[in-house]
């Protein structure tokens, strides 16, 4: 059974995870698409992208949706027609949506060397001082999962992940953490959640309902 998983994130938000493991043709039968998706899809280079965007559309199924209900703005952040959030990720073998009441923004992401040296170039590496190595690798990762999904929800050009969003110092036990986004003069909080789903780690934001417990160490 290809659909992973459904899971509660909090009482206004589901997740939706679907383990890629049938071939591009088993997919594409299974899914009716509109045209200009068809267009998307024939345009994409690889393969394995191809194969994210159609499980996607699987996994909108299972929530009650399809793809005649989504559609994307200006800037290619997804959106229902029911006025539902919705935040969409694939990585791999893995696709992931997020579903809610709420602003959501998701984010997968596997585990691989690179992140830990792109660290310094998006987080405050002081966050992960004192870690093993598998730790350091999980949290660097999270922490960049922190910064997409962040994006995501705002979606605005001149973000940047270093100078403008700045993550509360976090355990991994702990699976949340809180984020701030400083940005043209206006601080905004966000409430992040995440786990690990085989060698991924997948994050979710969403704004803050308790704007008074942050305790990060930002650096502006
Ligand atoms: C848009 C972005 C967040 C996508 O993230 P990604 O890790 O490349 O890919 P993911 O699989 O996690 O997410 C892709 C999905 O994000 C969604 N998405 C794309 N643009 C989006 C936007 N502007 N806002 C919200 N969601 C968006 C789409 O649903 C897309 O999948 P789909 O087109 O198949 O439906 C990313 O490409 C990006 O632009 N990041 C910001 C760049 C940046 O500032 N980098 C800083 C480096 S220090």
């Amino acid at each position: 059974m290809p659909l992973l998983e459904i899971k509660a994130l909090n009482q206004n938000t589901s997740r939706y995870v679907w383990k890629i493991n049938e071939s591009f043709d088993e997919l594409f039968r299974s899914v009716a698409l509109r045209d200009v998706s068809l267009a998307r899809l024939e345009g994409m280079k690889s393969e394995s992208h191809q194969k994210g965007f159609l499980s996607v559309r699987r996994l909108l199924m299972e929530a009650g949706y399809n793809d005649y209900d989504l559609f994307y703005d200006e800037f290619g952040k997804p959106h229902l027609t029911d006025g539902k959030h919705i935040s969409i990720s694939h990585s791999n073998d893995f696709s992931v949506i997020v579903i809610s009441d709420l602003m959501v923004g998701a984010d997968l992401e596997i585990l691989k060397d690179k992140t830990i040296k792109l660290a310094p170039r998006f987080m405050d590496v002081s966050h992960l001082k004192d870690l093993s190595a598998t730790d350091l690798l999980k949290k660097a990762t999270v922490v960049w999962g922190i910064k997409e999904s962040v994006f995501k929800i705002k979606n605005e050009v001149g973000i940047s992940f270093k100078d403008h969003i700045f993550e509360s110092n976090f355990n991994l036990e702990e699976q949340q953490c809180k984020v701030v986004l400083k940005f043209n003069n206006k601080e905004e909080y966000f409430d992040v959640v995440f786990d690990f789903i085989e060698d991924y780690v997948f994050v979710c934001a969403f704004n803050s309902v308790s704007l008074n417990d942050f305790s990060g160490q930002t650096q502006s």
